[in-house]
């Protein structure tokens, strides 16, 4: 183990995730293990430029594990864009004698970690911590789970009120750059149809589909559209759709934040727990740069530079499956 890491940071920044809270737990717990201290670092990179820290104690994470946001607070920060402010977070850092950082966040929380470790090199491990399941380098993201559960709620719901008064549905659901969201739950909520950035939108197609079913005598039908898909949101989908096709009543449902919160499942649990104790056992070992995530269920790092810059793949399979099954 490093005796030169006396005292670990921790935070989380960019949208808060479901199981954060865990992760956090499992890295406060796994230092102290280790006879390490640990300072929360509030609201990300903010807080490091405005000094926002507090001691942790094996007791600061008690009863959080089945909480939802994150208890260190999270924000999207310009001033952590500039060298200026990055020379100011660097600098308290050091006054508060944190030797060593664990950062929960998403591509934009790496892409910064890259930049400081490059600029001040203090050792840094990343936790990836977003709803939306689009890092290079792990199969899962913490929030994902949680997030199609609740998703998948939601269409269950939205589902029976469609059936009694067959209509034909438009679900938003997020991913402002990966269909990951859409795809699991439109395939888990049994969707007609999946609008993703990943491929572009085509209403033809769409409306076949939908015309296919109402002749296989559907009485109802759920398209889910990603935030982030290339035909301008489920509004103006269903405008579209709407002109051609008239065989049901048609409603949108934009499901928005209530995707980002509660209680985490029992996978973004574990995840946040595995995770946790892997950052800081490897930092421990002088690992950085780096983010830890689960390839095949095992740990694995990836490179910063690599789970920032290299592409989520989705898996075509997935596609394929809820496209077999919407007949
Ligand atoms: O956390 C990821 C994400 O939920 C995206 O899917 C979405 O586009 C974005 O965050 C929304 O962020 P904000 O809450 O800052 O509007």
């Amino acid at each position: 183990m490093n005796n030169v890491i006396e005292k670990i940071g921790v935070f989380t920044s960019g949208g808060d995730a479901p199981g954060m809270n865990a992760a956090i737990r499992a890295v406060v717990r796994t230092a102290i293990y280790y006879h390490k201290q640990v300072e929360g670092i509030l609201m990300g990179y903010e807080g490091m430029i405005d000094a926002q820290f507090i001691p942790m104690h094996a007791r600061s994470v008690s009863n959080i594990i089945h909480r939802g946001g994150t208890i260190l607070k999270t924000a999207r920060s310009e001033n952590f864009k500039t060298k200026a402010g990055r020379q100011l977070a660097y600098d308290n850092l050091r006054k508060q004698g944190i030797d060593a950082l664990v950062a929960i966040g998403g591509d934009g929380t790496f892409t910064g970690a890259e930049i400081f470790y490059g600029e001040f090199g203090i050792p840094m491990v990343g936790i990836p911590g977003t709803i939306d399941n689009d890092l290079y380098g792990t199969d899962f993201t913490l929030g994902y789970d949680t997030a199609i559960n609740t998703a998948i709620e939601a269409i269950d719901k939205i589902r029976d009120t469609a059936a009694s008064h067959s209509r034909l549905f438009f679900v938003e659901v997020m991913g402002r750059d990966s269909g990951c969201i859409a795809l699991a739950s439109g395939i888990g909520g049994g969707a007609e149809y999946v609008l993703m950035p990943e491929r572009s939108t085509s209403i033809n197609d769409l409306i076949q589909v939908l015309e296919e079913g109402a002749e296989n005598k559907k009485s109802s039908s759920i398209v889910i559209v990603a935030e982030g898909e290339h035909g301008g949101g489920a509004y103006k989908i269903a405008e579209k759709v709407k002109a051609r096709f008239d065989h049901y009543d048609t409603k949108v449902v934009v499901l928005g934040h209530i995707q980002r919160g509660g209680s985490p499942t029992a996978a973004d649990r574990l995840l946040g727990s595995r995770l946790g104790v892997a950052a800081v056992e490897s930092l421990l070992q002088g690992e950085s740069r780096k983010m830890v995530g689960l390839v095949n269920n095992k740990v694995a790092f990836t490179p910063f530079a690599d789970a920032t810059t290299k592409d989520f793949i989705l898996d075509k399979e997935l596609i394929r499956i809820s496209e077999l099954l919407a007949i």
